[in-house]
């Protein structure tokens, strides 16, 4: 971090508010010979939200090029729009094949945000927005370069904003971490490989890790997730990680994510069209492993387990099917009507391994239902919860880190639903009707008394196109939620 403003002779970015004229653009103005007042009266320079204009000093100072951000009105920033405007600025700068920025931090600070909040989502925002995802082209595509070097100019004491500044950038590490296994095709990611990448995380992090195989899972009676891996030649995986931030272990979190690494729908066979895509269906986990990597940076006090359910469902002669009655960890039997309902059947015993882990409240994350696409389409992450004090608090964080969450009903005529079965204790799809709020009912059923919320990002967690914060695919949604609900103390 620098004190003056163009000791940096690469590249600087100045915000610019239409309103009001910070101090630290005169300074710039008077450098170029009132260039900026010019230009923007001209309209050469544009201070409406999220224009960037480029110029040239030529000589005029040391600074080579400069980006002009247009902000729009000093009191309309609000997180969101100021991600989405960094975002904006980060790709261009990264498509200029600019690797090395500074920003004049007293011009882009808008009324509402404080300095700290937006050095940290100028991070975030640097991380996500230039992220590109991992290919397998041969010679063809060349990646843009990355930015290597930050430099914040500002008037206060340096030391303030660099924890935020950490922050925000182990936040876009957390989503791209998530948004690289969701991509990873399922031939490679498989979940023995998805274990091995959790245990690299713990040995980086320190988390303590344990990873239950195909025998233990048999012993200890995980029914429900064996079931879903009885078709497949990949042996199943019941990810643990641990992470302790607090001296005793207790008030224990537990993150649960579904860890689907290939969904054909089983017996019940998806549809051709259905089926391409189905390698992200283990978004859940990779939102929970993603939390787990910015936990692992930030350290927050906090006493987090992790826990993956992770199979393909695939099919095969030994393949489970409609109508077996499968025996759950919880002891419950499960009537199964329809194998491609296997995320809550994963999701079932891995919630009550949480529990037995010592778990007092779960967040449960899960590419659940084809129906919450239909519900709430790309723009939210559906919810359901049977606490609504640790609802309220999820989703006040997932706005606070721009992930909307929506609540679904939940309550005992859905319930009941989940319930009917003449053979069984519980059946696992019982209508198309309500759909999504069947299968977070079902999960429920395993949560019983601890406090829950049920995250369906089927809609979410892929993006049709390329957007401000990220590329075109996984969005490493409710990686951020997560990481922020364990940092909430
Ligand atoms: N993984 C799918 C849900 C899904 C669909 C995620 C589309 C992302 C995009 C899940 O396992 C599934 O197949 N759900 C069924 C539930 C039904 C059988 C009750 C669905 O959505 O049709
Ligand atoms: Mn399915
Ligand atoms: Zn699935």
């Amino acid at each position: 971090m620098r004190i003056k403003l163009f000791q940096e002779k690469d590249t600087l970015v100045v915000g610019l508010f239409q309103d009001e004229k910070q101090s630290v653009v005169d300074e710039v103005n008077k450098h170029l010979n009132g260039f900026v007042t010019d230009g923007i009266k001209d309209g050469e320079i544009s201070t409406s939200y999220s224009q960037i204009t480029k110029i040239w000093p030529m000589g005029q100072c040391e600074t080579k090029r400069i980006y002009f951000i247009g902000l729009g009105k000093k009191n309309s920033l609000d997180r969101t729009l100021y991600r989405k405007a960094f975002g904006k600025l980060f790709q261009r700068l990264q498509a200029d094949h600019v690797t090395k920025v500074s920003i004049a931090m007293d011009s882009v600070i808008p009324a509402d945000l404080n300095k700290e909040e937006c050095a940290s989502l100028i991070t975030e925002s640097m991380g996500t927005a230039t992220y590109q995802l991992a290919h397998f082209k041969t010679g063809k595509r060349k990646d843009l370069p990355y930015i290597d070097s930050l430099t914040i100019v500002t008037e206060s004491e340096e030391e303030d904003l660099l924890l935020p500044l950490a922050e925000g950038y182990a936040f876009s590490k957390g989503v791209n971490t998530a948004r690289h296994l969701v991509h990873s095709p399922s031939n490679l990611l498989t979940a023995t490989a998805m274990a091995e990448y959790a245990r690299e995380l713990a040995l980086m992090h320190d988390f303590s890790i344990d990873v239950l195989e195909k025998e233990q899972m048999e012993e200890q009676g995980m029914g429900a997730l064996l079931a879903v891996n009885q078709g497949s030649e990949e042996p199943p995986a019941m990810i643990v990680l641990k992470y302790q931030g607090i001296e005793d272990w207790k008030d224990v979190t537990a993150f649960v994510g579904k860890g689907v690494t290939y969904d054909t729908g089983g017996y019940s066979i998806k549809p051709k069209t259905g089926m391409p895509g189905m390698k992200g269906d283990m978004g859940g986990a990779a939102a929970v492993l993603g939390a787990m990597e910015t936990i692992g940076r930030v350290k927050p006090k906090a006493n987090i387990l992790a826990v993956i359910p992770s199979t393909d469902n695939m099919i095969s002669g030994t393949a489970f099917k409609p109508d077996d009655v499968i025996t759950s960890l919880s002891g419950r039997t499960i009537e199964v009507l329809n194998t491609d309902a296997e995320g809550r059947l994963a999701l079932a015993d891995a919630v009550t391994y949480a529990k037995q882990l010592g778990a007092e409240r779960i967040i449960d994350v899960a590419t659940l239902t084809g129906g919450m696409v239909t519900a709430l389409g790309s723009w939210m992450t559906g919810a359901l919860t049977n606490q609504q004090d640790l609802y309220r608090q999820v989703e006040e964080l997932g706005a606070h880190m721009g992930e909307p969450i929506w609540q679904l009903p939940y309550n005992d005529d859905y319930r009941e639903q989940v319930r009917k079965s003449d053979i069984a204790d519980l059946n696992n799809s019982p209508t198309r009707k309500a759909h999504p709020i069947m299968g977070g009912a079902f999960i429920g059923e395993f949560a019983e008394d601890t406090p829950w919320v049920h995250l369906d990002i089927a809609g979410t967690s892929m993006a049709e196109s390329r957007h401000e914060l990220g590329p075109k695919g996984p969005t490493g949604v409710m990686a951020r939620t997560l990481a922020a609900f364990a940092m909430r103390n």
